[in-house]
């Protein structure tokens, strides 16, 4: 049977050339006057949502797409418009996400180090808040005291289930910096007992990034939901069971199984009761491959036995293979018969750890090749940087054959004016 993933095509070739939904990338380059750009499909991303809400029919569950992955406005309205919660990881996430349209009562704040100030705005929005740490408990009271107003609390456990991903983006282990120590939980309980402002509404886990094993997901819902059936066996009425996000995506393409968002439901669907309602977080599985980064090659070249494209897209806008050495596919826009070869693919940036592929065969393109790095909707323009003076890319979205750029470029302009003191 077809997977439900990948189904529509997003983003495919005809006649050499890419194309996404039903504009060619080249023609697309050629109009944008700003190199390199990211470049969306609005139909993946309904897809992609889509395939979250279809696995969930029949269970109480609240998608909160985490906005860490990507948070250009538009997608935002977009995914609030879909039906999605949100999942926030600071203040300025808190407010973009006002400013998307978000029922803000459907959306919860994380984090191990949550400001006063963060959390003054989650309880004035009523927030759900997960509980990190015995001092972001007494902040959370603390402000909740303050603004005298009530605030519904999730304690966020480590399942101590091992992802099996990259070490930075394993988060759900017990020596991670995030969530409580499991053995504290009678204290957080008692704490939160005392205090006529605190409802425990839930728990959450967030056991890491770019998970290929549902079996994972199922481990951590059975410890999980334990902790649920003790935490209620203590007179509290937790509903909530948030199980994070961090379902992987097919960055390889090597034909690997990669499981898909009902693969995931499926897994635990037999675990859940009536009372229970399920919270996930997907960041990745939502928009990772709903863009591509757009680059021209700016020239080739060859140093002891190496090979090197050298292109204008850098670490500075996607630092995703520097900074996690991870893979993300490569290829041209538009055909290339030159000699194949095995190159770096290498930006301009003025530091050895900044490549976008390592040991890639492809045809020697001549100079202002367009060249795409592929799955670029997560973790790629939000964790962008400004390092030599890059300029944060511009950001376009294509929905059938409409072209819309939802982000200008930053100009020098722009940054110039932080000086201004
Ligand atoms: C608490 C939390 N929830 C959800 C996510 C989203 O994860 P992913 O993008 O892998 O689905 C993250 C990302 O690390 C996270 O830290």
């Amino acid at each position: 049977m077809e997977k439900e993933q990948n189904t529509q095509m997003s983003f495919y070739y005809k006649d050499g050339y890419l194309y996404c939904e039903k504009l060619r990338v080249k023609d697309i380059q050629e109009q944008v006057s700003y190199s390199p750009f990211y470049l969306y499909s609005f139909a993946q991303l309904e897809q992609n949502y889509a395939a979250y809400q279809n696995a969930l029919s029949g269970i109480n569950a609240i998608i909160g797409y985490a906005v860490k992955a990507n948070n250009n406005l538009t997608l935002l309205k977009r995914l609030n418009e879909l039906g999605s919660g949100a999942v926030l990881v600071s203040g300025n996430e808190l407010k973009l996400s006002l400013a998307a349209g978000f029922d803000l009562k459907r959306t919860i704040l994380n984090g191990n180090g949550k400001t006063l100030e963060e959390l003054s705005l989650a309880v004035e929005h009523e927030v759900l808040i997960n509980i990190d740490s015995e001092f972001d408990l007494r902040h959370i009271q603390q402000t909740a005291k303050q603004l005298d107003i009530p605030a519904n609390v999730l304690i966020r456990i480590n399942p101590d289930v091992d992802p099996e991903v990259h070490p930075y983006v394993s988060t759900g282990m017990k020596n991670s910096k995030f969530g409580i120590r499991n053995e504290r939980l009678n204290w957080f309980l008692d704490e939160i007992r005392k205090d006529d402002l605190l409802t425990l509404v839930g728990v959450h886990c967030h056991l890491g990034s770019t998970i290929k094993k549902v079996r994972i997901f199922r481990d951590a819902t059975e410890i999980m939901l334990d902790f649920i059936r003790s935490i209620q066996a203590e007179g509290f009425s937790a509903q909530y069971l948030n199980i994070g996000g961090g379902l992987g995506i097919d960055y390889e393409r090597t034909g690997e199984d990669i499981p898909t968002p009902k693969d995931l439901i499926d897994s635990i669907r037999g675990l859940l009761t009536d009372d229970i309602t399920l919270i996930i977080e997907p960041g990745r599985s939502i928009i990772g491959n709903t863009a591509v980064f757009v680059n021209r090659v700016t020239g080739v070249k060859t140093n002891g036995n190496k090979h090197f494209i050298v292109t204008d897209g850098s670490m500075a806008e996607l630092i995703r293979p520097s900074l996690y050495d991870t893979y993300q596919h490569i290829e041209f826009i538009e055909p290339v018969d030159g000699k194949v070869d095995t190159f770096d693919v290498v930006g301009p940036v003025c530091e050895s750890a900044d490549f976008l592929g390592k040991e890639r065969e492809l045809p020697t393109p001549p100079e202002g090749t367009g060249l795409v790095v592929c799955d670029a909707g997560a973790y790629c323009h939000t964790m962008s940087s400004n390092y030599n003076l890059k300029m944060s890319p511009p950001e376009y979205l294509v929905d059938g054959d409409k072209l819309t750029c939802i982000r200008r470029v930053e100009t020098l302009d722009d940054y110039m004016r932080v000086f201004d003191v």
